[in-house]
Order: structure tokens, then sequence, then C-alpha cells
């Protein structure tokens, strides 16, 4: 099956030398929704930017719908909509005609209908002949979030979009995108919020330092998620495993004086029963039992600092 956005090896070295993107490759299908995570500088938004035409890339290859963003740009930014991180509004404009105009910018005919949708949607529609100006900050994202809707995209880009709003506007965000989805559409998300990639993600990249980390399905993630690890401290040291304890997932930690067993809480058998048996087994004598689950945030934090290191 083709993909819907293709990216290859895309490179974005700024004008004062600096290098935000350094060979990013990504293929997301139709319908899928991917969230991607990183810490700030990462290189998020400039990867956003440069699919979505506002950034020009250094060399690499994007299509959209398998048109070039560089040589078809037209047709590609057709099928494009982006909620930026940064607002940027026209503060004396009415909302509802900013969403009116966005919904023109790439040809499409006017959509009243649509458009009352929409702002009924975003809980905007009592606000519609306010200005830009008048609004609360949470607003002004839900209008930006309008916008891109009214163009109807198949390929919408959120760049950010729950920062700092509030948990209804954050909860709403992710009933839209659940319809959008629905509807077939494509959606690349940024977030800093790992419960969001939780809740809404198809598969969860990690992008650090211009470089993505991993791609993986969120479930497949989850599953190492579940991973949890159990401390057995002895009350007298070893030097090493003993035989009959022996098995996938159970090292010797500290001084020999504790055996580490990771695994997985979603296995029909953990393992547990049998280990502390064999222990007993084995006539080794526990000082102290400890349990510890890995979490995302964990495994997040490992890839970005590996990558650091
Ligand atoms: N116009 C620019 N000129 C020079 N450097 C830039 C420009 N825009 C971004 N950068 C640099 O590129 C790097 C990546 O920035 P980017 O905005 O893509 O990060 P991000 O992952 O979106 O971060 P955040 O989570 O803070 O939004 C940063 O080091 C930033 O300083
Ligand atoms: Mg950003």
């Amino acid at each position: 099956m083709s993909a819907m956005l293709s990216i290859r090896d895309l490179r974005k070295t700024y004008d004062g030398g600096f290098q935000a993107l350094k060979g990013v490759t990504l293929e997301i299908r139709e319908g899928e929704i991917i969230a991607l995570l990183g810490p700030n500088g990462a290189g998020k938004t400039t990867l956003i930017s440069t699919v979505c035409g506002i950034t020009t890339p250094t060399s690499g290859k994007v299509t959209v719908g398998g048109h070039d963003i560089l040589t078809d740009f037209r047709a590609a930014r057709a099928l494009i909509g982006l909620v930026p991180q940064e607002v940027s509004l026209e503060p004396f404009e009415k909302v509802i005609k900013t969403v009116r105009f966005s919904r023109g910018l790439f040809g499409h005919r006017r959509d009243e209908a649509l458009i009352e949708k929409i702002l009924r949607r975003l809980s905007l529609w009592d606000k519609r002949n306010a200005q830009i100006k008048e609004l609360s900050g949470g607003m002004k994202r839900r209008v930006l979030i309008a916008k891109a809707l009214a163009h109807e995209p198949r390929v919408l880009f959120l760049d950010e979009p729950t920062a700092g709003v509030d948990v209804e506007l954050r909860k709403d965000m992710w009933g839209i995108v659940a319809d959008l989805k629905a509807d077939g559409v494509t959606i690349i998300l940024t977030t800093h919020y790992i419960e969001e990639a939780e809740a809404i993600a198809d598969r969860i990249g990690v992008i650090n330092g211009g470089e993505l980390l991993l791609v993986e399905d969120k479930d497949r993630l989850m599953t190492r998620l579940g991973k949890k690890r159990i401390e057995v401290h002895l009350s007298e040291p070893l030097d090493a495993i003993p035989p009959a304890l022996a098995q996938p997932g159970l090292s010797l930690e500290g001084e020999g004086d504790v055996l580490m067993f990771e695994y997985d809480t979603q296995a029909e058998r953990t393992g547990i029963t049998k280990l502390l048996n064999d222990i007993a087994g084995a006539g080794l004598v526990l000082r102290d039992l400890s349990t510890r689950q890995s979490s995302l945030e964990e495994i997040f934090v490992d890839l970005v600092t590996e990558g650091r290191s």
C-alpha cells in the first residue's frame, strides 16, 4: 500500500549553519495517527514546517498523497491542514471570517454549513462574531484548529495542539481526532504529553537532535511499558546465579545480593511463582522484595539521553 505521507532522508540546515534535521525517513499510511515525542529543540516543528512548505528542505524528498512538496506544491498543500505551534492570527478579524478565509485559500468552494459545524464542534459558535483579540488563549487555539479543519484536509498536522489548554479542550481535541480518523484523515501530531500520545496515536515516534530515534506501534511500546521488575534481596551474596534458578530475564545485580527478574505483566505466566519456589528450593534466604514498573516516560527519557551521549 502506498504511503499518504512519505518522507525520505529529509535534512534541514538553517541559514546560520544549524542542522535541525539530520536525515529523517518516515512513511505514514492513510488514516494513521502518529504522535511525535521529543524534547524542546528536537526538530519537531522544523519537520512539520518543512513538510507543509513553510520551510524549504536542504535535501531529501517528501510527497503528500503522491505529490512532491516542491515540484507539485499546490496539489500537495491542498491536502494538508496545519495547526501551528505558535498562534498567528489577525487580531481584528472576526472568528468566522478567519475560518471562512482559510477554507478559500486552497481553492475550496464556500460551505457555510461546514463552517458552522466546525465552529460548533469547537464550542466557538457563540464567539463567531467576536474579534480574535477578544478571545482567550485557549479559544485562539480552537480557532487555529477550526482554520485547519475548514479546508477538509486529508493530512492534518497538529503541532502541540494541547499545549497550555484546559482539560476540556484536550478531551475535545482527542474526540475531534477520533472523528477525523473515522473519516480516514491521516494525522501527525507533536506533543509533550505522553498520555496524549498513548490516548490517540497508532504509532509513536521519538525525535531528538534532528534524528528520528524510534518509530513504533503504540501497542508494542505499551507491551514494553508492561515490563515490570522484581528485585529479590538476598541475605547472603552469590558469586553466580545457581543453575537451578537460571531463566531468561533473571540477572544478578548489586554486590551479588540482588536477583533482578524482568517479566511481562501481560504474559499468561509471569514466572514469579516459579522463581520464588526455586529460590526457596535452592535454600536462599530473602531479606527483602520489591517491584518496579518501567513507564513510557522512562523509555522515552532513556532514548533521549542515549541520543545525547
Ligand atoms: N529559523 C531558524 N533558524 C535557525 N535555527 C532554527 C530556526 N528554527 C528552529 N531552529 C533551531 O532548530 C532546532 C529545532 O527547532 P524546532 O522548533 O524544530 O524544535 P521543536 O522540536 O519543535 O521544539 P519545541 O518542543 O520547543 O517546539 C532548534 O535548535 C532551533 O533553535
Ligand atoms: Mg516545536
